[in-house]
């Protein structure tokens, strides 16, 4: 007989369904560490390879293992010649979230390793989808523009060469870095929305692929990564705006949520943002484009009064708060923004997929399977009398 649980928990807070050991948070104390180390010392001294690499392997790697793992990504990032055949036919407007969840399946198809659901094969497609995600990406932005995918240079990085590939111009190694710092910030985040998405298709024995297709399709809502985008939508509409304060009230008044604002874990400031924050003002001034900047801290600030004033000082700034405007400074369309979460996350979700499959965290991976309780129409377990159609 199954153990039942009683207790009703909606949207699962706090509810522990397994072990993991990719990453860890404290929601009180604001504290964010992949695999043991702090994602401030990750932003500040390790690249998005390095991180992604210590995610997927469980350790920090060497000189002569990155410099592998950096060539495995050059390798790998070709896409299949049906993937661009296929972009080429999807309407010029489509929403790059939904262009990459339908590119995801597109991969899979291409890949020779699909079935074999082996550890070492499930590394290697990570590595595939880590290389692959940002090409599709740059690619899907040049198709709907007119224009031909360009080639991977392999003199980048992998950053640098999905910024060259998107705007077809050499970044320079200052926003190349930028844009790094922010993959390495996004990359993994425990059990939230996207990746438990990810580890509940594969608790299935669905492939790898498969859950990252519905990590995507969790990470477009805007209560998940679809935020930043909202951000920025809320940043340029606001840009004439003098009485954000009066604004804030309004919104709040009206019982809209501030976009980029509260997080499900923390219940202080949480650690990206306070990293992204910062980014945000070197990256303002370097580029001398104050103005949007000083306005989010501007919302921040209206919001944060006016939250205390109503007695939920726990909400504060998430990651999506100050990302939009570092990846407008970037020159990154508002449309790509979610997008760029996922080029990011796809290293969480792999690991996470892969822990799922192996087991490794936990003594016995289960297939997840919640209950509801049913309040819809009961006439007893004999069930409701059938009337056939044309007596209804
Ligand atoms: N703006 C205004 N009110 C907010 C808010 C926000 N950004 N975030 C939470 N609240 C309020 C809710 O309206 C609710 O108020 P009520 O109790 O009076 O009904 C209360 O705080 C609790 O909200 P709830 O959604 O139940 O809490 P949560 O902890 O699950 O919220 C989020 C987490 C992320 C869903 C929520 O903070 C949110 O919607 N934020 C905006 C979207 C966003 O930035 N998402 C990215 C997350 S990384």
């Amino acid at each position: 007989m199954m153990e039942t649980v009683n207790v009703k928990n909606i949207g699962l807070r706090g509810v522990i369904v397994a072990d993991t050991k990719v990453s860890f948070i404290d929601g009180q104390e604001g504290v964010l560490e992949y695999r043991g180390y702090r994602i401030e010392d990750l932003a500040r001294n390790a690249t998005f390879p390095e991180t992604a690499y210590l995610l997927l392997y469980g350790t920090l790697p060497n000189t002569s293992q990155l410099a592998d793992f950096n060539k495995q990504l050059q390798e790998e990032s070709e896409l299949p010649a049906h993937l661009y055949k296929t972009f080429k036919c999807l309407p010029a407007d489509a929403n790059p979230m939904d262009v990459l969840q339908a590119g995801v399946p597109l991969l899979a198809m291409a890949d020779p390793e699909l079935t074999d659901d082996s550890r070492d094969a499930n590394v290697r497609k990570a590595v595939r989808l880590i290389a692959r995600l940002p090409m599709l990406i740059a690619a899907w932005h040049r198709i709907r523009q007119g224009i031909d995918p360009l080639p991977s240079e392999k003199s980048l990085t992998h950053t640098a060469n999905f910024l060259w590939q998107l705007h077809g111009v050499k970044p320079s190694e200052k926003m190349a870095q930028v844009l790094d710092t922010c993959l390495v910030l996004h990359a993994d985040h425990t059990f939230n929305a996207s990746t438990f998405s990810c580890r509940q298709v594969v608790s299935t024995r669905a492939h790898i692929y498969a859950g990252v297709t519905a990590g995507i399709g969790a990470l477009s809502g805007s209560l998940h990564g679809g935020a930043n985008a909202k951000v920025m939508k809320m940043l340029l509409s606001l840009k004439d705006e003098n009485d954000i304060a009066g604004w804030v009230k309004k919104q709040l008044e009206s019982g809209e949520r501030i976009m980029g604002m509260g997080h499900a874990v923390y219940k202080t400031m949480d650690p990206r943002a306070r990293f992204l924050k910062e980014m945000a003002v070197t990256l303002g001034k370097e580029t001398g484009q104050e103005r949007l900047v000083d306005l989010t801290i501007q919302i921040e600030y209206a919001a944060l009064a006016e939250f205390e004033k109503r007695g939920k000082t726990e909400i504060k700034p998430n990651v999506d708060f100050f990302s939009a405007s570092v990846y407008h400074l970037l020159g990154i369309p508002r449309d790509l923004m979610t997008p760029i979460f996922a080029i990011s996350r796809i290293a969480g979700w792999t690991s996470h997929i892969i822990e799922e499959k192996t087991g490794e965290a936990q003594v016995k991976p289960a297939l997840y399977r919640p209950k509801a309780e049913y309040i819809g129409q009961y006439c007893g377990l004999m069930g409701c009398k059938f009337e056939p159609l044309i007596e209804r």
